[in-house]
């Protein structure tokens, strides 16, 4: 389900407007990627930026996405289904990808980048964040580098990437792209921990499984 809000002033010029119409596009939908529930290969962009703190990153606007078009075109023609955008600043803080949050799991921690106003707070993120307290599983939010990663990687500590997102629900990372070197996380495979959220969250979602976190609500 699709909200959407477009300003429908009679005007042409740059103010804010005064009538909006909001509707809500309802659809089925399938897999999010053509790879289905597999792991996915994201490309770094060292080139571009998508979104800076005290903008508007943190807002489902479409210039957030306009922004990150030109990138995420290189990176399809390249072999890879999305991008995933370093903060626009210092280019090292891991941020999220082109329509997913995304977390690490180093060692037995799993760390996700914190809201610091240029990314977008999923609906999806949280629940992973709320489930994994539930299971006992560390989960923090904090800043941390590309070079944080790539050492993990280099070292062997870091054993799972996934994105988290309402159309993509839970989506692997298999490998990543960065300054034309290609690092695989794990074994290229789908993690277990992945695995789990996303049969958790599909169970949640279909009623097979109790919710008890109170996501739920009963429509008609
Ligand atoms: C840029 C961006 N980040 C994260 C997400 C995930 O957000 P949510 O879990 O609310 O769908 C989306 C979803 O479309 C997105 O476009």
């Amino acid at each position: 389900m699709r909200p959407t809000v477009i300003a429908v002033d009679p005007f042409l010029g740059v103010k804010p407007a005064e009538r909006y119409l909001f509707y809500i596009i309802c659809g089925p939908v399938g897999a999010y990627y053509p790879e289905g529930f597999n792991p996915i290969s994201i490309f770094i962009s060292d080139q571009y930026v998508r979104a800076v703190r005290g903008g508007i990153g943190e807002a489902k606007t479409g210039g957030n996405y306009a922004a990150s078009l030109l990138a995420q075109m290189e990176a399809k023609e390249k072999g890879f289904s999305q991008v995933l955008w370093l903060d626009a600043i210092e280019r090292k803080y891991v941020e999220e990808v082109g329509t997913m949050n995304i977390f690490f799991k180093f060692g037995d921690e799993v760390v996700t980048s914190p809201l610091t106003g240029s990314i977008l707070p999923g609906i999806t993120r949280d629940s992973v964040i709320q489930l994994l307290k539930k299971w006992g599983v560390k989960v923090v939010e904090r800043l941390f580098t590309i070079d944080d990663v790539l050492k993990a990687q280099t070292e062997g500590s870091l054993s799972e990437v996934f994105g988290s997102g309402t159309a993509a629900i839970i989506s692997p990372v298999g490998s990543i792209r960065y300054k034309d070197k290609d690092f695989q996380i794990g074994d290229g495979k789908t993690g277990q921990l992945s695995q789990k959220i996303y049969d958790h969250l599909l169970a949640l979602q279909y009623g097979y499984e109790e919710d008890t976190f109170g996501w739920i609500e009963k429509i008609g």
